[in-house]
C-alpha cells in the first residue's frame, strides 16, 4: 500500500502490478500523411528500467504520449497496469493516471508556481481530501527525495538551474507514489557530473520504491549504467529489444553504428573500467558522449 493510500484510507486499494505493466501491440500513429509508428509492439517487464532509443523524430515521445493516453493512436492496443488505454473505461475505480508519474521532455513545470506548488498539483487533483498541511509535508518530502535542497521547494522554476529543474520535475512525477515512471530525456542538457548523479538517483529510486521505468534517452552512459534492457525504435517500429550485449549481437546497421560508434565504445569502456574496480570515469566527463 502506498503512503498516500495510508494517509487517505478511503481511497480504493491499488491492484498488484502485473508482470508486464506496459503492453503495446500493433500501434499505428500518423500525422497527416506522415506515418510515425506502423505496427509497433513493445512489452515492458515489471521492475525493469527499459531504455528507449532511436534517432531524433523516430517517435519516442509520441510513443510515450500514446502509452499515457495523451495521443489517440490510429490503430493498435495499449494496456497499462492491466487496463486498456485504447478503450478507456469510465467506471474504473482508480484513476489509472494516479498510478504513473511523468517527467516530460523539457520539464513542463508550471512557471508561475513554486517547486512545492508544482508537486502539489497532482495531489490536489487526486487527493482533495488531504489537509493543506499534510499536502505541504508530502510535497516537501518528495522535493527532498529528488535530491533537491529543502530551500528549493519555495523557489520558482526560473530561479533553478537546468539540473535542479529536472529534479523538480522528478519530484512532481513522484508526487502520487507511482508504480510506473516515465522519463523523457531526463539527462539532456545536464553537465556530465549532473547527468551521472541523475542516473544514480533514478536507479536508487527504482530499487527502493520498486518502480518500473520507461526511460527515453540519447545518453549512452545512461543506457550502459542503469538500463536493464533497451528498445530500439526505427522504421516506425521497435526493431530490437534486449540487453546491450543482445543488441550488439544483431547486425542492424543503426544499432551497430549507435553502440559501436566512438561514443558507444567510450561509454562501454567506462562501464568496463567501473566493473574492474577502477575509478568510475563517466565517459560524458571525458567528452565521450
Ligand atoms: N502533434 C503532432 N502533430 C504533428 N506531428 C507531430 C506531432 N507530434 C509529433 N509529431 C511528429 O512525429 C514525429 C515523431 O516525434 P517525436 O517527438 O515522438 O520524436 P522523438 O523520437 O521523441 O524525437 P527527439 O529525439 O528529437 O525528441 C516527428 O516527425 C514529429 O514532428
Ligand atoms: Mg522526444
Amino acid at each position: 500500500m502506498s503512503l498516500l493510500h495510508h494517509l487517505a484510507p478511503d481511497s480504493p486499494d491499488r491492484p498488484p502490478v502485473p508482470p508486464h505493466p506496459i503492453v503495446v501491440e500493433g500501434l499505428r500513429n500518423a500525422f497527416g500523411g506522415h506515418v510515425v509508428h506502423n505496427d509497433l509492439s513493445l512489452t515492458v517487464n515489471r521492475g525493469e528500467i527499459l531504455g528507449v532509443v532511436g534517432g531524433s523524430g523516430t517517435g519516442k515521445s509520441v510513443l510515450m504520449r500514446s502509452i499515457i493516453g495523451l495521443q489517440i493512436p490510429d490503430a493498435g492496443s495499449i494496456s497499462v497496469l492491466g487496463r486498456s488505454i485504447t478503450d478507456a473505461h469510465d467506471d474504473d475505480d482508480i484513476d489509472i493516471r494516479s498510478r504513473w508519474g511523468v517527467l516530460f521532455q523539457g520539464g513542463a513545470l508550471f512557471s508561475t508556481l513554486t517547486v512545492a506548488e508544482n508537486v502539489e498539483v497532482p495531489l490536489k487533483e487526486f487527493y482533495p481530501e488531504i489537509t493543506d498541511q499534510l499536502r505541504h509535508e508530502i510535497a516537501r518530502y518528495k522535493v527532498m527525495l529528488s535530491g533537491l535542497p529543502e530551500e528549493a521547494a519555495a523557489k520558482f522554476p526560473a530561479e533553478l538551474s537546468g539540473g535542479m529543474r529536472k529534479r523538480a520535475g522528478l519530484a512532481r512525477a513522484l508526487s502520487l507514489d507511482p508504480e510506473l515512471l516515465f522519463l523523457d530525456e531526463p539527462t539532456a542538457g545536464l553537465d556530465p557530473i549532473g547527468a551521472a548523479a541523475f542516473d544514480r538517483l533514478t536507479r536508487a529510486l527504482q530499487e527502493t520504491l520498486g518502480l518500473t521505468v520507461f526511460l527515453i534517452t540519447h545518453d549512452l552512459d545512461t543506457l550502459y549504467e542503469i538500463c536493464d534492457r533497451v528498445a530500439v525504435l526505427a522504421e516506425g517500429r521497435v526493431i530490437a529489444v534486449g540487453t546491450i550485449p543482445e543488441l550488439l549481437a544483431t547486425d542492424h546497421p543503426w544499432i551497430q553504428e549507435y553502440f559501436n560508434g566512438p561514443r558507444g565504445r567510450a561509454a562501454h569502456a567506462s562501464k568496463a573500467r567501473a566493473a574492474l574496480g577502477s575509478p568510475a570515469v563517466d565517459s560524458r566527463a571525458s567528452g565521450g558522449a
